[in-house]
């Protein structure tokens, strides 16, 4: 198949190429385009066949379900329950980076799905023109970093989906924050950009996986979110992660013998928030170099700090 490639001004995207996105949506086609927190690749949720194409192009395990987007809670409502809890939390974040897990009404497609309302000009005019909800996981092969560029998107899935819309590079750079309420009790399922802090603030109490339990996506023997329990975020070479300040350091022992080292100081960035933007372009930047191992150094766990250690840790996996 040849993929179509076209580039919108975020700012004021192009009526002509959201058009011609939302026309493939309504077909049953394949289109990637940005989001605020990492590239999604949308089909329309309520046709299996669409929906799919997007496992088979990403070549994602089909028991991993994708999170529905919509334009409002009103858009989302006709899909899934919205307790009280769940409206608040919609009403304080969206749109943006937050995913809530809610009981189906739709029970033919699951007994709870993921739904959330993205605040980015270009997914909004996409789910606004295409009439549908969109479901769309991040627009990579399953298991690698999510794509947070249009050539990301492009590297991994050019020739298998319909059209790619570049958007500039998305603002936040890590996948949404996913909460589970639908037992109405609220569990943290994958730290993101809405932090721990920012939904404590809310509704008070939530509920949090073992730190080990968010890194291997494991609760017993029953992953907490079916996506939880694979190796993700995962460049071609080794992650090792080492304390800040350690990784010059520590990568010259690698280079003494003789490897070839990609080296991350988040140290040395300015804020945790550039940290996370940039984080997964640079996974991906030394697999373009080929390196033979990744040094990380950690970051503190609070704020957006924790979205990032989730992903690192799961980079780091060696499974
Ligand atoms: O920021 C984001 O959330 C991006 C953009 C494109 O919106 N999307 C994204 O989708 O990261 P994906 O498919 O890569 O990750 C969705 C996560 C997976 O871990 C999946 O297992 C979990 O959400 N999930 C989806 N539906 C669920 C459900 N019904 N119950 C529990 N977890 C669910
Ligand atoms: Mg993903």
């Amino acid at each position: 198949m040849t993929t179509v490639h076209a580039v919108v001004n975020s700012k004021n995207p192009d009526t002509t190429i959201i058009k011609q996105a939302a026309e493939i949506i309504k077909n049953g086609g394949l289109v990637a385009f940005p989001t605020e927190t990492v590239y999604g690749l949308g089909a329309n949720a309520q046709n299996p066949e669409a929906v799919a194409k997007i496992y088979k192009a990403k070549q994602r395990p089909a028991d991993n379900p994708l999170i529905w987007h919509g334009n409002s809670l009103q858009d989302l409502q006709s899909v899934v329950e919205f307790s009280s809890l769940a409206r608040k939390l919609a009403n304080a974040f969206w749109p943006g980076p937050l995913t809530l897990v809610l009981p189906s009404k739709v029970s033919a497609y699951a007994k709870t799905i993921a739904v959330r309302v993205p605040s980015h000009s270009v997914s909004r005019a996409i789910i606004a023109e295409s009439g549908c909800l969109i479901a769309a996981p991040s627009a990579n092969s399953s298991g690698k970093p999510s794509p947070t560029k249009a050539s990301h998107v492009a590297k991994d899935l050019d020739g298998a989906i319909d059209m790619i819309i570049d958007g500039g590079a998305a603002n936040n750079g890590l996948e949404s924050t996913v909460l589970d309420l639908h037992t109405g009790v609220a569990r943290l399922l994958r730290p993101g950009g809405i932090t721990l802090e920012m939904l404590q603030d809310i509704i008070g109490e939530v509920a949090i996986p073992q730190k080990n339990e968010l890194s291997l996506g494991l609760d017993g023997d029953t992953p907490l979110s079916p996506g939880m329990k694979y190796r993700h975020y995962a460049p071609n070479a080794p992650v090792v992660l080492v304390e800040a300040g350690q990784a010059m350091l520590i990568a010259n022992n690698y280079q003494k013998k003789g490897k070839t080292v990609g080296i991350l100081e988040t140290s040395k960035y300015k804020s945790l928030e550039i940290a996370a933007k940039e984080l997964f372009d640079r996974l991906r930047q030394f697999d373009e170099q080929d390196v033979s191992v990744i040094i990380v150094e950690t970051v503190p766990e609070e704020g957006i700090g924790m979205a990032i250690m989730n992903r690192l840790r799961k980079a780091a996996l060696k499974i």
